[in-house]
């Protein structure tokens, strides 16, 4: 792939649309104020909602945040793939305050997507992106459904993303916290390092916390045996649906097919979506999270 419009755009303090195998980034860079600017304004995002900074490498993200012995083992196991880290900033840390919004920790990952992980390494300092869609509507999983929101962005096009949701947020600052499920399932985390906490009260730690976060504009109708008049049927295992998240049940599938499907069902101008019910374990728990943010008014 040729990079240079895409460099050329981050060295001036643009933002451009990146793949990742989660979800499209906006992407600037994390050292430009600029860009950052940039990018919550596109978003329409509230500026106290910090962002993600995606890095090409470990040796890079040690010289911006500090990691304790459980936040490399996690680094090791999981990077590059979809799980985030919040970790404190180091003393001199180069990334803009602006991206964290002004707190002392900031969100970073590794992404696992190749287009991604060249572009990082070509322009040399991290991006922070968050999902390339406008604050209230879905997570974009294609090139397309990035043009939607910006049609005048310059995107880069990395087709389909293969995991579909957006990455596992879990801070290792004070005691190891879920901040949101995502890509990667809670029991796979857990296996490695122990219990982790939930997150407590209503402090906001991660938009994704948000209760009306991920929504399309035709209302949605959780855990429906079938569907009735007027709805259309968004499916999961062996039935009869509209469009079907994975007829084999296979949840893997069913979270790479949730954003594009509610997107397209949300075009077709029905009283609502109904949706069967997902099991609540594994990348399930994800998807049930973003629905129910989805469903709630
Ligand atoms: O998969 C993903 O994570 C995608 C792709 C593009 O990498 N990005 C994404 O970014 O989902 P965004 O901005 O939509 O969500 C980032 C979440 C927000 O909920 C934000 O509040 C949280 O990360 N976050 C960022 N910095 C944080 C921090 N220092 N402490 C707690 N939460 C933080
Ligand atoms: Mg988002």
């Amino acid at each position: 792939m040729d990079f240079l419009k895409a460099l050329s755009l981050l060295q001036n303090g643009d933002v451009i649309g990146l793949p990742t195998e989660t979800v499209y980034g906006l992407a600037g860079d994390a050292t430009n104020r600029h860009a950052i600017a940039k990018i919550y304004a596109l978003k329409g995002r509230p500026s106290f909602n910090p962002l993600i900074i995606h890095s090409h490498s470990l040796d890079q993200l040690k010289d911006i945040v500090e990691f304790d012995e459980t936040a490399i083992i996690l680094a090791e196991h999981f990077w590059p793939g979809p799980v985030t880290l919040v970790l404190k900033r180091k003393e001199n840390c180069p990334i803009d305050l602006l991206a964290s919004a002004g707190m002392d920790t900031l969100a970073v990952r590794i992404p696992k997507h190749p287009i991604a992980l060249e572009l990082l390494q070509q322009f040399g300092k991290p991006l922070a992106a968050p999902s390339a869609n406008l604050s209230n509507s879905l997570s974009p999983t294609s090139k397309a459904m990035v043009l939607k929101d910006f049609p005048d962005l310059y995107v880069l096009d990395g087709d389909q993303c293969t995991i579909g949701v957006e990455s596992t947020i879990i801070s290792c600052v004070d005691r190891l916290t879920l901040l949101r499920p995502g890509g990667i399932a809670r029991e796979d985390i857990e296996i490695l390092i122990g219990k982790l906490a939930d997150i407590q009260g209503d402090k906001i730690l991660a938009s994704g916390m948000l209760k009306k976060h991920y929504a399309p504009k035709t209302p949605l109708r959780l855990n429906a045996m079938h569907k009735k008049e007027g709805e259309l049927l968004l499916g999961f295992g062996p039935i009869e649906a509209d469009l079907n998240l994975s007829e084999s049940a296979n949840l893997t599938e069913a979270a790479a097919n949730l954003f594009s499907m509610l997107n397209q069902l949300d075009q077709m101008g029905a009283k609502s979506i109904a949706i069967s019910p997902i099991p609540e374990h594994r990348l399930g728990v994800a998807i049930n999270d973003r629905l129910r943010r989805a469903a709630s008014i």
